[in-house]
């Protein structure tokens, strides 16, 4: 075997390990806010998920119990715009399983990511964290606040929400 195919090999084997599980991140996110000397402490504020994103969603109202009139909408605009890269469980497809998203993000940094993509994937860190565990970038999807939001209410529902 020469080099080349020795690195070519190394390269391929990096590849595999790198995994897009949304728990894995959970837990590399988590391991750094232990270890994050001072310097680093915005950054692992960020991770924590409690940040809105950028965007102009501020302050989004949930309602309780749910709006099954948002959900019966949100869910033909996952079937046709998002559940050829995600899926509703923990597993990653192209992007990460939906399973828990609402507890790792805010609803606004929700809405803002999904709005307003292209943003978010050069300037926030939690998103560029996820687009380099991935691998692929998100196209944006060209939503309207509305469907933005039905597609949320989707979501809570999907993670047992009420
Ligand atoms: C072509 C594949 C693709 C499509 C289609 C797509 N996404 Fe994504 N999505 C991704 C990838 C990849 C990521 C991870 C960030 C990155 O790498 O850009 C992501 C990340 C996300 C996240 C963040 C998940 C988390 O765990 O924080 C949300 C929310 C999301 N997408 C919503 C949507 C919605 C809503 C739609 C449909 C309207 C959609 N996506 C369509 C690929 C896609």
């Amino acid at each position: 075997m020469n080099r080349l195919t020795l690195i070519a090999i190394a390269v391929l084997i990096n590849i595999l390990a790198i995994s897009c599980s949304s728990n894995q991140q959970k837990d590399a996110e988590n391991k750094q806010d232990t270890a994050a000397p001072p310097n680093l402490m915005k950054e692992a504020e960020l991770l924590k998920g409690d940040n809105n994103g950028i965007g102009k969603f501020k302050d989004i109202q949930l309602t309780h119990p749910l709006d099954q009139a948002m959900i019966a909408k949100g869910q033909p605009i996952f079937d046709s715009k998002c559940s050829a890269c995600h899926k509703t469980t923990d597993e990653k497809l192209v992007g990460p399983g939906w399973k828990g998203v609402t507890d790792r993000r805010t609803p606004e940094w929700i809405m803002n990511f999904i709005t307003n993509t292209d943003v978010m994937l050069d300037s926030d860190l939690v998103a560029q964290k996820m687009m380099v565990t991935c691998m692929v970038r998100m196209p944006k999807q060209g939503l309207t606040d509305d469907e933005a939001r039905q597609l949320l209410e989707f979501m809570r529902k999907n993670d047992g929400k009420n």
